[in-house]
């Protein structure tokens, strides 16, 4: 199957994502859609992030893409039951706060950073409430402003904000950090400067995996030679 895979972001965060799915399946060729127009997504209401993510839905089926992977916490977070409903016969895979894997682990203070609309989601509720008899303390920390700053590559910015949100959490015994941002593994060393004897997780192997078994499982695998990657980038106006 010769399709193309589609994935997407509000920008270069999803390129951490790509990264790992593009490893695992080296064969495959990609639609990487940066939505820099709508960039940051992390302070939009569910219901526009839900209009604006329904229109790159038919681009990619425009496209005939094979399946659509939602590169954003923040977008899965708030939309991927609403484009399943909408879309019935598109696969998605999408990106959440990888709290599971910090609890199978066996972490135990846990520090979880991601966008004031991915911490004020049903979903990242219901992952910390599912879980909850796993760890002593999980704390949510809503980086407003981080990723737009990685997005621009502030780096004034990106340390004053670092600063602002994590500090509060140096005395805690943090033993895991939750990347819940597609953006930050791109300053992973910063966050580490601030919690030396700290994990840090990203949920981007899971989703390789996961992409990697729905193409077996319906026989969707790229049997073509041709790899091809384009990379596609709305722009403010
Ligand atoms: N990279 C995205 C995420 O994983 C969104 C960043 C933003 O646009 O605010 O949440």
């Amino acid at each position: 199957m010769q399709n193309k895979i589609g994935i997407f972001d509000s920008g270069i965060g999803g390129i951490t994502t790509y990264k790992e799915i593009k490893t695992l399946l080296p064969n495959e060729s990609f639609i990487y859609y940066a939505d820099t127009k709508n960039n940051p997504y992390g302070s939009k209401s569910k219901e526009e992030l839900q209009q604006i993510t329904k229109k790159i839905v038919q681009y990619f089926i425009k496209r005939n893409v094979k399946i659509i992977i939602i590169a954003c916490n923040t977008a899965t977070t708030n939309c991927i039951d609403y484009l399943r409903h909408e879309f019935k016969d598109i696969t998605f895979i999408g990106t959440e706060p990888a709290i599971k894997v910090a609890c199978d682990n066996n972490y135990k203070n846990i520090l979880i950073l991601a966008t004031p609309t991915t911490i004020n989601s049903e979903r990242t509720h219901e992952l910390i409430e599912r879980n909850k008899k796993e760890y002593e303390n999980c704390y949510l920390v809503a980086c407003d402003g981080l990723a737009h700053a990685i997005e621009i590559n502030d780096q004034n910015k990106i340390d004053e904000l670092l600063n602002k949100y994590l500090t509060p959490y140096k005395s805690k015994n943090i033993d895991a950090i939750v990347l819940g941002c597609t953006h930050y593994p791109l300053i992973r060393y910063k966050i580490q400067s601030f919690f030396k004897n700290a994990t840090l997780i990203d949920g981007n192997k899971g989703v390789a995996n996961m992409v990697k078994k729905q193409l077996i499982v319906n026989n969707l695998l790229n049997k073509n030679n041709k790899i091809t990657i384009e990379f596609i980038q709305t722009k403010k106006s």
